[in-house]
């Protein structure tokens, strides 16, 4: 049987660990080649080597515009093409309002929106180029949905990933690339490790506390894992996904809803 993404070429950026590392291994299974698109090289070539044939490390900081275009061009001269892009490298950062840096501001907002806007923006022309369409993915955030405290940063750059996926999907669905953003609620890995040690150091709790609090209030029950995400990250990239644009769909065992 052949898979969703048979022959399809995708890259995904930060796919060296937590859910974009989960997302390469599902188009992997499904048949796509996928690049592995991460600043840490090192850490990307690991995890395209355990993920095995299918999926290769590509060095990319999606706040380079020099860095962008060279993995673009290293995509197409090694795949023909890009079918799929998944723009999932992102950072995090907390501090309540009157203690946040601007330097802090200014690389959440390079990473998490320029970074997926520049992005976006070569691989459309890539995709446009080439004259077959294509998927873009961006991964937004039940924390795009409303503010939180100690979140505002985070919280502002995701809400601009949400409001970036509907005016590019507006304007490229005329190259028949669909535009639509995933937002996952509380994911289980290192990123949400990172964040329980600085709510612990913000919030005064010992470490693992807010992870254990945040999963019991979850309606499903449990936090979620990259695995719980991978069904509609392929959905998206598939052919079964054509008619959907410029959309945001939780997934986040009943966090959200809209
Ligand atoms: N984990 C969660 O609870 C959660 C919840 C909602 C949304 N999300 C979103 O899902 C996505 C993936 O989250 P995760 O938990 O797997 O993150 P993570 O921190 O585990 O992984 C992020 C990856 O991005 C890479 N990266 C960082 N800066 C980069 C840059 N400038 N250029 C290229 N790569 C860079 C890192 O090296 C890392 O491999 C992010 O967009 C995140 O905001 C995560």
């Amino acid at each position: 049987m052949s898979g969703r993404l048979e022959g399809k070429s995708a890259l995904i950026t930060g796919a060296a660990r937590g859910i974009g590392r989960a997302f390469a291994a599902a188009y992997v299974r499904e048949g796509a080649t996928v690049a592995i698109g991460d600043i840490n090289l090192a850490a990307a070539e690991q995890t395209a080597s355990e993920i095995g044939a299918g999926a290769y490390a590509v060095s990319l900081d999606v706040t380079d515009q020099t860095s962008i275009e060279a993995a673009v061009l290293a995509v197409e001269a090694r795949a023909g093409g890009i079918d799929i892009l998944v723009n999932n490298a992102a950072l995090l950062d907390l501090a309540p309002i009157v203690e946040i840096s601007r330097s802090s501001f200014d690389r959440l907002f390079a990473v998490n929106v320029a970074g997926t806007l520049f992005a976006l923006q070569a691989v459309a022309k890539s995709m446009i180029a080439r004259g077959k369409g294509g998927r873009i993915i961006n991964m937004a955030s039940q924390a795009g949905r409303r503010g939180e405290p100690l979140v505002a940063v985070y919280c502002a750059t995701k809400a601009a990933v949400i409001s970036l996926t509907q005016s590019a999907g507006l304007d490229l669905i005329k190259h028949r690339i669909n535009v639509n953003a995933i937002a996952p609620g509380v994911v289980e890995g290192e990123h949400w490790d990172q964040v329980d040690a600085l709510f612990a150091r913000y919030e005064n709790r010992p470490l693992g506390e807010k992870k254990r609090i945040v999963g019991e209030s979850v309606p499903y029950g449990r936090m979620g894992r990259p695995e719980d995400l991978t069904g509609m990250a392929v959905f998206l990239a598939s052919d079964e996904a054509e008619y959907i644009v410029a959309q945001t769909y939780n997934v986040d065992g009943g966090q959200w809803m809209s």
